[in-house]
């Protein structure tokens, strides 16, 4: 879903991307000179028009399920001061119900089915892309859910703003994949945010991950296995080359030196997504990952 031919950082924000697409740029982080951070997102900011569909759905839903916790008007920070807590949880979603994040929720299948299926857990869908946003309020509203809610932010940022133990689990599904090795520092699984997962899950916790792309497994194990702080649950055992390939080369992976890495087997508490079902008719293997907060 992420399209990588620009490589757009808070500094490329403010100036404009590649393409000259008008965009609100996030407050720029600055040195103590002055000078725009430079920030690596995991997403390209793309200006999606919505059909006459999703534009309904918009309209009909936002007020309902997209909470108002950006920085501005187009903005995908949160803003300075807001706190994802304990109270906010329970005056949005009217009970302290345990909370479940998905980060990256897409087109929002998975969530709003789980959060039909589980209504006594709340569910909080987190996407920055409009049309995924909008097709998410679509499902949520037709369904007429109560537990569900969306917010439309950089999901790192969000968790920064959540306070120490407030979520009970945290869902990172088939996240974009990143593929080109000078891309690789976008994925968004990286320590920082494993640190602010870590902080914001309660006692008992789980980052639950999932990824069809090898690569993206390596990944994952090297951010993940050997973080204080966390257990891999995995009870499989999963063959994996130890050395990163860049995009198109996923072939010569196969030659390389392999070892053996502790993955879970399919979350059940995930369906089967449009996109996870495209991996699938690709040949490609699904990798699960469980990380309990210890
Ligand atoms: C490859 S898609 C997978 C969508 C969905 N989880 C699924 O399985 O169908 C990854 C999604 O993550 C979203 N995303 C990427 N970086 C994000 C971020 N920093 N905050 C929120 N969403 C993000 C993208 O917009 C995209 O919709």
């Amino acid at each position: 879903m992420t399209d990588e031919k620009t490589d757009l950082t808070v500094a490329d924000a403010a100036t404009g991307d590649a393409d000259g697409a008008a965009r609100t740029a996030a407050p720029a982080d600055v040195t103590p000179q002055g000078h725009p951070m430079h920030r690596v997102l995991s997403f390209v900011r793309r200006s999606a028009r919505l059909d006459a569909r999703l534009q309904r759905a918009w309209d009909a839903y936002a007020g309902r399920y997209l909470l108002d916790l950006n920085a501005g008007e187009g903005s995908l920070d949160v803003r300075d001061g807001f706190v994802l807590d304990a109270a906010f949880a329970e005056r949005t979603w009217g009970n302290a119900n345990p909370l479940v994040v998905e980060i990256g929720t897409g087109q929002g299948e998975n969530v709003v089915a789980a959060a039909a299926a589980h209504p006594e857990l709340n569910f909080l869908a987190v996407e920055v892309y409009d049309p995924g946003i909008a097709h998410t309020l679509l499902l949520a509203g037709k369904q007429d859910l109560r537990n569900l809610r969306v917010a439309q932010v950089n999901a790192p940022e969000l968790l920064k703003a959540t306070a120490d133990a407030t979520l009970a689990e945290v869902w990172t599904f088939f996240p974009d994949p990143w593929p080109k090795k000078k891309h690789h520092k976008r994925r968004i699984v990286q320590p920082t945010l494993a640190a602010e997962v870590h902080r914001a899950l309660a006692e008992g916790g789980v980052w639950r991950i999932a990824t069809d792309i090898e690569d993206y497994a390596l990944h994952v194990h090297e951010v993940m296995d050997g973080l204080d702080g966390w257990r891999n649950l995995g009870k499989l055992t999963v063959s994996l080359p130890t050395g990163h390939v860049g995009k198109g080369n996923a072939d010569l992976a196969r030659d390389m030196p392999h070892a053996d890495f502790a993955e879970s087997e399919r979350f059940d508490g995930r369906i089967l997504t449009n996109f996870e079902r495209k991996g699938l008719d690709a040949g490609r293997v699904i990798h699960d990952f469980t990380y309990l907060r210890v």
